[in-house]
Parts: C-alpha cells; sequence; structure tokens
C-alpha cells in the first residue's frame, strides 16, 4: 500500500477539471448527426450529467504513468460514449422509466428511435477512437463491446430464477467492470505502459468495477428514486438475483425463500410485498454482506496499485474505490 494519505473529492476533482471540461467539450461536439432525431436524442442524454466516473479514471491512468496528451480526452469521451449507449440499450431491456433524474430516453422517443440510437452512440465511439490510429485501442473497444452485450444476454437468460454467485460475479464483471478496466486499460496504453503498469492498472479497474456494480444493486434496494434519479427495487421486479438476494437465498428460513422466489417468479411483488424482501434481507444481515464483498474488492484494487510510482495522480485513485462504496447514487 501507498504510505500516500487519501486524497479527497475537492482535490481529486481540482485535478482533473481542465480535463473533464475538455472531455465535455468533445461530447458535444460527438453528439450532432445529420439526422436531427438522433442529435436530439444525444444532447438529451448528454444533458442528463451522470457522474463521468469512467473517463475520470481513464484520465488518472494515463496521468498517473505520465501522459500529458490529447489522447486522453478523445478517448475519456469514447468510453463515456460507450458507457451511454450501453445505458440507453439497458433502460430499454430493463424497461426503465427514469435516468439521471429525467424521463429515461425511451420514454419520451420510445423503443425503435431509442435502439438505433444507442447503436449510433456506439460507432460514433469508434469513429473517434479510430483517430488514435492505434489497433490495440480498437482491440480493447472491441472486446469489451462483445463482453457488455454478452453480460446483458446472460442477464436476460437468468432472469427469473436464481443465481450462484459465480454466476453473479461473471455477469457484472463482463457488463460493468469491464469497461473500468478496459478505461484504465486505454489509459495506461496511450500512456505506453509497461505490461507490468497495464496489468496493475487493469487489475484495479476490475476491483473498482465489481465493488461499482455491487453497490448499484445494494441501491436498487435501499436507496429512493429520489436520491438515485432511477427507478429503485428494480431488480428483483425485472427477476434480477442480485448478491444480497443471492444471501438471504443462502441463508433465510424456507419461509424467507419462498417469499424471494415469489417475486422472481411474478416479476414484481404480487404474493409478496418490497417491505416483507427487505426485513428478510434486514434480518439475514445480506445488505451486510454484500457491502462487506464491495469493500474487498475495492482494496484489491487498491491493492492492484503497489507497481504504481506515487503521485498526486495515484493519491487520486486510492481515493476512488472509498467513492465508490461510500456513495448514495
Ligand atoms: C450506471 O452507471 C450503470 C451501471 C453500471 C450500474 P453510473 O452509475 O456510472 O451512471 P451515471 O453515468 O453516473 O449516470
Ligand atoms: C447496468 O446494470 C449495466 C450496464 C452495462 C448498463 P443495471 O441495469 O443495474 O444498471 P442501472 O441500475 O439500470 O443503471
Ligand atoms: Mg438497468
Ligand atoms: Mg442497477
Amino acid at each position: 500500500m501507498s504510505t500516500l494519505a487519501i486524497a479527497t473529492a475537492r482535490e481529486v476533482f481540482d485535478l482533473l477539471r481542465d480535463d473533464l471540461t475538455a472531455i465535455e467539450r468533445e461530447l458535444g461536439r460527438d453528439a450532432v448527426s445529420s439526422v436531427d432525431t438522433i442529435t436530439e436524442i444525444a444532447e438529451y442524454l448528454r444533458g442528463g450529467g451522470g457522474k463521468r466516473i469512467r473517463p475520470s479514471l481513464l484520465l488518472l491512468a494515463a496521468r498517473c504513468l505520465g501522459y500529458d496528451g490529447s489522447g486522453m480526452i478523445r478517448l475519456g469521451a469514447v468510453v463515456e460514449l460507450v458507457h451511454t449507449a450501453t445505458l440507453v440499450h439497458d433502460d430499454i431491456i430493463d424497461g426503465a422509466d427514469t435516468r439521471r433524474g429525467r424521463p429515461s430516453a425511451n420514454t419520451t422517443w420510445g423503443n425503435e428511435k431509442c435502439v438505433l440510437a444507442g447503436d449510433w452512440l456506439y460507432m460514433q465511439a469508434f469513429h473517434i477512437a479510430l483517430e488514435e490510429r492505434n489497433f490495440k485501442v480498437l482491440d480493447l473497444l472491441i472486446s469489451l463491446t462483445q463482453q457488455m452485450v454478452e453480460g446483458e444476454l446472460l442477464q436476460i437468460q437468468k432472469l427469473g430464477r436464481p443465481v450462484s454467485e459465480a454466476e453473479y460475479y461473471d455477469l457484472i464483471f463482463r457488463k460493468t467492470a469491464c469497461l473500468f478496466s478496459v478505461s484504465m486499460q486505454l489509459g495506461a496504453t496511450l500512456a505506453g505502459a509497461s505490461a507490468e503498469q497495464e496489468e496493475a492498472l487493469a487489475c484495479y479497474g476490475r476491483g473498482v468495477g465489481l465493488a461499482f456494480q455491487i453497490v448499484d444493486d445494494v441501491l436498487d434496494l435501499t436507496a429512493t428514486e429520489e436520491v438515485l434519479g432511477k427507478p429503485v427495487a428494480s431488480d428483483l421486479r425485472e427477476g434480477k438475483t442480485t448478491l444480497p438476494v443471492i444471501h438471504s437465498l443462502e441463508h433465510g428460513t424456507a419461509a424467507e425463500r419462498e417469499v424471494i422466489r415469489h417475486v422472481l417468479e411474478d416479476g414484481g411483488f404480487v404474493r409478496s410485498s418490497r417491505e416483507q424482501v427487505q426485513e428478510i434481507l434486514h434480518r439475514n444481515g445480506s445488505v451486510e454482506y454484500a457491502m462487506a464483498a464491495a469493500d474487498r474488492y475495492a482494496e484489491q484494487g487498491r491493492e492492484a496499485l503497489v507497481p504504481i510510482e506515487d503521485s498526486e495522480f495515484k493519491r487520486a485513485l486510492l481515493w476512488v474505490p472509498d467513492f465508490v462504496v461510500a456513495r448514495d447514487k
């Protein structure tokens, strides 16, 4: 572990302010198509904001290895565009009606147009990535996109039935942690990282990304829609078994398991209520169990940074896992 003290949110934001502003400008240029509907949807999505965590990680990965070129602005925009495309498709698949505190794009424009807008955003991301003239960058992005699509597809296949922890981790690696890991690798690639440095940063991204999705799944069960800006208790209604629920299914009584199984089978709170499920999770300490797992992956992420030389950027990277597990949206 580094001996450096952990940075604060403000310090990290100050460190990245100019780069993030440049990425916002790039995203503004990227949201324009000759077809008005696509521009409208892309602009709407961009205007919704978001935490910009993936571009921030890419910037920190590049900068902690001494990189200072414009590639990180382009590729920062690329990972945010890929993320946005997956959100558009994900909200269609999940039938979600809110995102980032506003009506989701599918609610306003309908599924057909949004599927196409999502495809357009994916290709816009690749278009910009192509400007690097770097096959490794393309290779990373292509494998990533396939992993994410496979993750969402596997999730659909498992809907409505309990999954094992191993299946859960495979799924959340593909759908979420892979993008965190690739964001780190893209930053490393720009900086001409050694194999050891790239592996360290990829491993960090994996740990932080797994922690991130576990916390997203916990927030789905514990947060309010007001704070989260997207639907809550939606995973259970959609038949998705997430880590806290897996834990209660494994450790609860037969009656408790039955209550959870009913929600998964019914695709909603028909025979069992949300409060009943929350009580079961509470009785079994299942949220605490999932948060302990998130803490472990966050720590794995921090530990992976040992081979990286100390700097203010590394200090910021050491802070991110704390932010990820402590966040409320
Ligand atoms: C949401 O990602 C999708 C998941 C992988 C859980 P974020 O929580 O990073 O979404 P925004 O970009 O901040 O809205
Ligand atoms: C998100 O999973 C994974 C993506 C790749 C979009 P979720 O379905 O849990 O994400 P949210 O909760 O809708 O943001
Ligand atoms: Mg979703
Ligand atoms: Mg979620």
